[in-house]
């Protein structure tokens, strides 16, 4: 059968390799660590040799992929900045769930010990690195990572040309490179399995960061309305961050909606932060969320 491509999946930004249709010459891409077969449902088409992949689920991430919040591109010190300004003293939660390869909180761990030192920067970790893909952290936990060329300049440049301080390479096949994460940027990370509609129960008391990143359209519509419940109970100023993908989700009412019912109002572009003047004022909000998911036939299959 003839692998066609992907019909809902971003991947503007990402470094895993391309996979090109030779008939359609249309793009997509292979996981890398998942069976392919968790990875993709097929819609055979009317010829029986060609099929349409969805991809149901994507570890597409990279090293300081340019949407993150108060980033210039792929400059996260404005990021790391804002955090060490917002929580300006005291232990800080971060928690990254949907973290893939950990790129995701390897860029925010760097970014942080370049702007404060590394002393100061103990405060934000451990970050805590979470997936549902046992693969993925396995591969994570091992402290081995792959970049390829662009990584390796986001890298470089928001190290100031330490890069060596923070990984060595192990192998190089052309614009590919296997990474070896040195402490202490490792030990500022700790991965773990698990999805985040069930994990965010671990997100309690105060300053808490979580970043949910590029996920939100692999979740169902029942995954979501859980995570979104359970977001609703945060602590007013914890930070939530989101990313493009999220924001281009195939249903864009559903997701800002949900956010500003649970009293989740944008501080800068994917940057929300919980507002406990709005929640007040909307006592009876799990109605209303509970209404507007069931209002809205949304599937992610
Ligand atoms: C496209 S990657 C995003 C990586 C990173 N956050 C970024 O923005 O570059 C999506 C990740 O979400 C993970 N994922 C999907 N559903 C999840 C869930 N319910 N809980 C936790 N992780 C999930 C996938 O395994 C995948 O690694």
């Amino acid at each position: 059968m003839r692998i066609a491509f992907n019909y809902n999946l971003n991947f503007g930004t990402t470094r895993r390799t391309l996979y090109k249709n030779t008939e359609t010459k249309q793009e997509y891409h292979k996981p890398y660590y998942t069976p392919y077969e968790d990875y993709v449902s097929f819609k055979k088409g009317t010829n029986p040799n060609f099929a349409i992949v969805k991809i149901k689920n994507s570890n597409a991430t990279q090293f300081f992929r340019e949407d993150m919040p108060y980033s210039n591109n792929a400059d996260y010190s404005g990021f790391a900045r804002f955090l060490n300004k917002h929580f300006s003293e005291g232990k800080v939660n971060i928690y990254d769930f949907a973290c893939s390869d950990g790129s995701e909180a390897y860029s925010i761990a760097i970014s942080l010990i370049e702007e404060m030192g590394e002393e100061e920067a103990q405060r934000f970790f451990p970050i805590q690195a979470i997936d549902k893909d046992k693969y993925i952290i396995k591969e994570a936990a091992n402290g081995i990572i792959e970049c390829d060329t662009v990584d390796m300049r986001n890298i470089i440049a928001n190290t100031h040309d330490k890069f060596d301080k923070y990984f060595e390479v192990l192998e190089q096949n052309g614009e590919n490179y296997l990474l070896k994460v040195k402490e202490p940027l490792k030990n500022a990370v700790n991965f773990k399995i698990g999805k985040i509609e069930n994990k965010l129960d671990d997100v309690k008391g105060s300053n808490n960061v979580v970043l949910c990143r590029n996920m939100w359209p692999y979740l169902s519509k029942e995954s979501m309305f859980k995570a979104v419940l359970k977001l609703s109970n945060l602590d007013k100023n914890s930070l939530v961050v989101i990313g493009n993908y999220d924001r281009d989700h195939e249903i864009p009412s559903l997701l800002p909606r949900a956010f500003q019912l649970i009293g989740l109002k944008e501080l800068d572009n994917n940057m929300l932060i919980k507002d406990e003047s709005f929640e007040k004022r909307f006592a009876n909000r799990n109605d209303y969320i509970i209404t507007l998911f069931n209002s809205c036939n949304y599937t992610s299959d």
